[in-house]
């Protein structure tokens, strides 16, 4: 009896594990997604995200501004907040679309959340000429082509993520308050708060949002579904130090780290190769000109080469 009452629990508990990902253990991090979501193993020739924006894009003049709909108006009803056990996600009811910008179609957008490191280490997911942002935010949204997520997942460009870059500075950013604040209503995992409707352009950076990266990749989080136009915006949001912070210290992941007080910090995933990935930059992008033709270095072919060992022995069983 107790025998098969163990092994029950622990078909219980390998299940449980089997379903959470986690970034700061070493049986559920990252580079063990792929132990539990095949999709997340990083394959040769395979489209993942996040990556590097290095040098080598090439300019692509039809890529102009998209057209973000709703984004200018305060939407009616709430919207809600969430802490999901890995970012906190604000749901966005159904006002908005993105489309433009070289998108196949109109997207509807669904929710927002957020990736940081912790008060030491930076915590974007994807870096720009290998520098990594304190922090970045994807408005992630489906093409309205689609009843579900699930169906959008089974589309290569069934989602279209913008992803932010956000940066640090002495001044706070009062429109990011409406979130920062209300972190701490849902420092516990499942925790989920009602948020008054704000415009969610003010969020954005006021000017240069024709300047951005695109290119074809994947969800950075379970199932990794490779799925997700990218747009990637050049210039960062700008937050306070303090408001930083808010992220850094007040999510909690599980109830262990919540009595522990080990708050939910550097939630971002590894960068992957491009391998034969175009990334475009839009028309109006500046980094081309102000680093064009600088060779790529030999430390970066190594780190590629390396990173290409490590996909093929990761496949053998
Ligand atoms: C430029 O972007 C448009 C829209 O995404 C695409 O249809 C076209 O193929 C791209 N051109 C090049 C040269 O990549
Ligand atoms: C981390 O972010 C800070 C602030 O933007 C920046 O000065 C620093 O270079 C970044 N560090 C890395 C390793 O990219
Ligand atoms: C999602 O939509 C697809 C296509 O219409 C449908 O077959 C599937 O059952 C839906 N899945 C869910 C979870 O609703
Ligand atoms: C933002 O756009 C303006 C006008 O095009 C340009 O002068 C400025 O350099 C851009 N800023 C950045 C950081 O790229
Ligand atoms: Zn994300």
């Amino acid at each position: 009896m107790t025998i098969w009452t163990a092994v029950f629990l622990m078909v219980i508990l390998s299940y449980i594990e089997a379903d959470d990902y986690c970034y700061n253990e070493p049986y559920c991090d990252p580079y063990a997604w792929g132990d539990f979501f095949h999709s997340c193993h990083p394959l040769l020739e395979e489209h993942h995200s996040p990556i590097d924006l290095d040098l080598h894009m090439s300019r692509n003049t039809s890529l102009d501004a998209l057209q973000l709909e709703g984004f200018e108006e305060v939407q009616g009803g709430h919207w809600t907040l969430e802490n999901d056990g890995h970012s906190v996600v604000l749901l966005v009811g159904s006002g908005m679309s993105v489309s433009g910008g070289g998108l196949p179609g109109l997207y509807h957008t669904l929710q927002l959340h957020f990736h940081w490191g912790s008060p030491a280490t930076n915590g974007s997911e994807h870096t720009l000429d290998s520098r990594r942002y304190p922090m970045e935010m994807h408005i992630v949204s489906m093409k309205s082509i689609h009843p579900n997520v699930s169906a959008a997942l089974d589309d290569p460009t069934g989602l279209a993520v913008l992803g932010f870059f956000i940066d640090v500075v002495y001044a706070d950013n009062v429109h990011f308050n409406y979130i920062s604040q209300k972190l701490s209503t849902v420092a516990h995992k499942g925790q989920v708060s009602k948020i008054k409707p704000f415009a969610l352009m003010s969020l954005l950076p006021k000017h240069n949002l024709s300047q951005y990266y695109r290119y074809h990749g994947s969800l950075t989080t379970p199932p990794c579904s490779q799925a997700v136009v990218w747009t990637v915006y050049e210039v960062p949001i700008y937050i306070s130090w303090t408001q930083l912070a808010q992220f850094t210290s007040q999510i909690f992941s599980t109830e262990e780290d919540a009595e522990q007080v080990t708050p939910l910090q550097n939630n971002y995933r590894h960068i992957h190769p491009k391998f034969s990935r175009v990334v475009s930059a839009s028309r109006d992008a500046r980094v081309l000109l102000a680093t064009a033709g600088r060779p790529v270095s030999p430390s970066v072919v190594l780190g590629l080469f390396h990173v290409c060992l490590l996909g093929l022995l990761t496949l053998v069983p």
